[in-house]
């Protein structure tokens, strides 16, 4: 049997065990170790997942030569630095989202990329799901016919992540749920339009909930702040320009008096027809005939777990479907839905 590729994951909070778990389901990844502040949480992961190895700075893991790849689950503001770090160090590497917490340190990464030839990837899971792949397939098979408009939403009730944790202050998040769930919804729609390249972005933030202690959700597992600070947003809106013509209004919300069954979705409106995720359908409105179906399909294109495709990637020498150059572009929209939202005008991206 050949032998398996070295894998360590570096942090060990709320989303690191469904790093572990992607990488098990993959015959050519063996999970090594992991690296961890906190004492009790390497611990936990360690005999959790009888990984049996664990440190508390990530850097032994990147000089240690027969670690062939490192998966980053660590709070937004270290993202930049430590990929860098990991590439420049010879790594394959699956950093979360969002890339960074700007442009400019995301830019850092692609710079890094230009010297080192490793793969990697940003784990965007959403385009790994079976219901976006479906949507996929029906627009690159041109079903849809000119997909001209896009409305993508997660609207959260109550789901901000631990309230005064990393995830709530602007210093170490970068942004609230834009950075954190705008991204994913962002990410998956221009990618099942087939154009990462905007051209304006008018954004609004509120933070209505967050600074009153209210909307807490209790995902993370990192450190609280006494104090408990919240100096994010806790809902996020933009109309985005695209340089193709199309356009997308993305709604994102952690916390918000908004009907619990609303959820998530993305819908895509083209000229031959529609199609809708949460739930999957097809839409075809034409004359004096509704038509909305739910669509078929004969095998997915990609594994359903970002994991399994990024170690496809490093197994064949693949490009990543998630690039490099495409999380940078959803960075910089994020960015200018900030800047959007603080000046009160559309931000030129083009
Ligand atoms: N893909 C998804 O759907 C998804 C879901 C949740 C979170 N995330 C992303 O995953 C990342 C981590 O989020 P989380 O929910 O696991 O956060 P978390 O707060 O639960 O865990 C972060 C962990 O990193 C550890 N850490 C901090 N600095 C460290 C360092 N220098 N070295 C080693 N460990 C360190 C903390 O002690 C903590 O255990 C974030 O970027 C977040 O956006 C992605």
């Amino acid at each position: 049997m050949p032998q398996k590729l070295r894998c360590a994951v570096i942090g060990a909070g709320g989303i690191a065990r469904s790093h572990i778990l992607g990488f098990r389901k993959h015959a050519s990844a063996e999970v090594v170790a992991i690296a961890e502040l906190s004492p009790e949480r390497r611990q936990e992961a360690m005999t959790n997942f009888e990984i049996p190895r664990g440190v508390e700075n990530y850097k032994e893991l990147l000089e240690d030569k027969s670690i062939d790849i490192v998966s980053i689950a660590l709070p937004n503001f270290l993202h930049s630095q430590v990929a860098v770090e990991a590439i420049n160090a010879g790594k394959h590497v699956l950093l979360e989202k969002p890339m960074a917490t700007h442009a400019s340190e995301a830019q850092k990464i692609l710079d890094a990329l230009k010297k080192k030839k490793v793969v990697f990837m940003v784990g965007q899971n959403w385009r790994f799901e079976k219901e976006p792949q479906i949507v996929k397939d029906y627009v690159t098979r041109g079903e849809l016919g000119d997909v001209y408009h896009a409305r993508a939403w997660w609207l959260r009730p109550s789901g901000i992540p631990r309230i005064g944790s990393w995830f709530t202050q602007k210093k170490f998040g970068g942004g609230g749920c834009g950075y954190d769930i705008g991204v994913h919804m962002l990410d998956c729609t221009l990618h099942l339009m087939g154009c990462f390249d905007a051209v304006a972005v008018s954004g609004l933030t509120y933070a209505k909930f967050g600074p009153r202690g209210l909307g807490g959700g209790g995902w993370g597992k990192g450190e609280i702040d006494p104090n408990k600070p919240f100096d994010v947003e806790d809902y996020a809106g933009a109309l985005i320009k695209l340089k193709n013509g199309s356009s997308v209004m993305l709604e994102v919300s952690w916390a918000m008096q908004a009907d619990p069954t609303v959820g998530y979705g993305i819908s895509l409106f083209g000229t031959e027809a529609g199609a809708q995720i949460n739930p999957v359908k097809i839409i075809r409105i034409r004359e004096g005939r509704n038509e909305v179906a739910t669509p078929t399909y004969q095998k997915l294109a990609l594994p359903e777990d970002r994991m399994v495709h990024f170690m496809d990637c490093v197994v064949n020498g693949a490009e990543p479907v998630v690039k490099p150059e495409q999380s940078f572009k959803v960075q910089r929209i994020l960015d200018a839905i900030y800047e959007s939202a603080s000046s009160g005008k559309e931000v030129r991206l083009d």
